[in-house]
């Protein structure tokens, strides 16, 4: 069983799909809390499978190192196999990452190393892409450029709009992030093999 801390900044859709998923005995992970740089909507997804939550907001704090080590502090009292990144919209020093190595994923919804950031699909759909995706991976100290796990694509169609694709991407990377850190719990993916 694989335990896991999953952090959020806003809808909390993945984090809904994992937590569907974990209430089958048959999936082998179990979601231990759910953290989140401010009140954001998803946690009250962790709040109705009774998970706890911890709430840790970056503006409390003069540096990013210290508002780092306080999320640090929160994950590490529950002691997770692995920190899932899933729509955290902050950058984490090398402090942070470092604490984790090989035990933190981030979900973006693009195909890394093309269009990394916070705008992704709208960066894809402005340079005239014609498929575009999901991408699960390591965290390293860059902006989404840590060592790929996993990657799923999508055509992109004719006309859509930026919240259509939006939409399109996230039902994709909910599949996608089940199906990983399933992987992942199961040693069919070997995280330590790719740093
Ligand atoms: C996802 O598209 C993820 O790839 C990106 O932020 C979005 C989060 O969506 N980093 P949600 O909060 O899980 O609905």
């Amino acid at each position: 069983m694989l335990s896991v801390v999953v952090l959020i900044s806003g809808s909390g859709s993945n984090l809904l799909a994992l937590l569907e998923a974990a209430e089958n005995p048959l999936y082998p992970v179990r979601v231990l809390a759910v953290g989140s740089d401010n009140p954001a909507l998803g946690l009250e997804h962790a709040e109705k499978y009774g998970v706890p939550t911890f709430v840790v907001e970056a503006d409390r704090f003069e540096t990013r190192e210290e508002f780092a080590n306080v999320l640090m502090a929160n994950i590490h009292f529950f002691d997770p196999d692995l920190v899932v990144l899933a729509g955290f919209m902050k950058m984490l020093p090398p402090s942070f990452v470092e604490a984790f190595r090989s035990k933190l994923i981030n979900l973006h919804p693009s195909l890394l190393p093309l269009f990394p950031g916070a705008h992704a699909v709208r960066d894809a759909l402005a340079a005239g892409a014609n498929h575009t995706g999901s991408t699960i991976h390591l965290v390293d100290a860059g902006m989404d450029s840590g060592p790929i796990i996993s990657q799923r694509e999508l055509q992109i169609p004719e006309a859509v709009l930026e919240v259509e694709l939006t939409e399109m991407i996230k039902v994709l990377e909910r599949r996608h992030l089940v199906d990983v850190i399933r992987e992942i719990s199961e040693g069919t993916i070997n995280m330590e093999g790719l740093i």
